[in-house]
């Protein structure tokens, strides 16, 4: 039979070939974990794909469509968070099973999640060029959105997409504490340690900064019923 257009188009075969046979995986759940990875890594080419765009977009002060594949990134990394959850169906044995199998591999090798955490740098260096030649600076918009709309939407969808990111890797903490324990050591020391301090991490502290910046200066006043 020959393959159909749809076949062609998607390259199906070679998509569907990229998956252990049946006969040499180590586990019936060995497809959904290798499956769920595969597709977390394509995502994560998908949202490093919006920053090659996105960051000449925001230099040229074309902010909506910055805005636009920020939101993009975002909801990405919403869907890589819910998948997280497939794996929460498998047994910790069948974990145990399939890790043999793993060599030493780990998910600090991760290539998508390690380009992101770089590109996320040229996306908080892009903001901060379109703050100055708009000559305000992300405090100044947290204290008052309306000094600059279209860059304050800019600085809220980064927010979401840093709160995004942040929940992906609180999911992947719970998923693995869930599946290995809370106090396994790893092949990279005690990972439960490594994930915990990873998670706290942000792309844009200076958005997150800025917010202190602000409640720093608060003092009680009087109460108005
Ligand atoms: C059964 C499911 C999973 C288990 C048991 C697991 C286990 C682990 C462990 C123990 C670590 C710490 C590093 C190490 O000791 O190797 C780690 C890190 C990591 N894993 Fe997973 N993982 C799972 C699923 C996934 C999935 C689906 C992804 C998809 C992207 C992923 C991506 C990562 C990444 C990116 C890191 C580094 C995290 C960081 O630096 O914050 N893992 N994983």
């Amino acid at each position: 039979m020959p393959l159909t257009e749809y076949e062609r188009y998607l390259r199906v075969p070679e998509l569907l070939s990229l998956q252990k046979p049946e006969e040499s995986r180590t586990h019936d759940d060995e497809l959904l974990f290798q499956s769920v990875h595969q597709v977390e890594e394509i995502w994560m080419k998908a949202a490093d794909d919006e920053i090659t765009r996105l960051v000449p977009a925001m230099d040229k002060d074309e902010l909506e469509a910055a805005r636009a594949g920020l939101h993009r990134i975002y909801l990405i990394e919403k869907l890589m968070g819910d998948q997280m959850r497939l794996l929460e169906t498998m047994a910790p044995v069948a974990y145990f099973a399939i890790r043999k199998g793993l060599g030493h591999g780990s998910g600090l090798e991760s290539p998508g999640f390690n380009r992101l955490l770089r590109s996320s740098k040229k996306v908080i260096d892009a903001f901060e060029r379109a703050c100055a030649r708009h000559r305000v600076t992300p405090e100044d918009l947290v204290r008052d959105p309306t000094l600059n709309r279209p860059l304050w939407a800019i600085a809220e969808v980064m927010i979401d997409v840093d709160e995004a990111f942040q929940s992906f890797r609180y999911r992947h903490l719970v998923l693995v504490k869930r599946i290995i324990g809370a106090g396994t050591p790893s092949l990279k020391g005690n990972p439960i340690d490594l994930l915990e301090n990873n998670a706290k991490k942000m792309f844009f502290p200076t958005l997150w900064r800025a917010r202190e910046a602000l409640f720093n200066d608060f003092v009680p006043g009087e109460l108005k019923t």
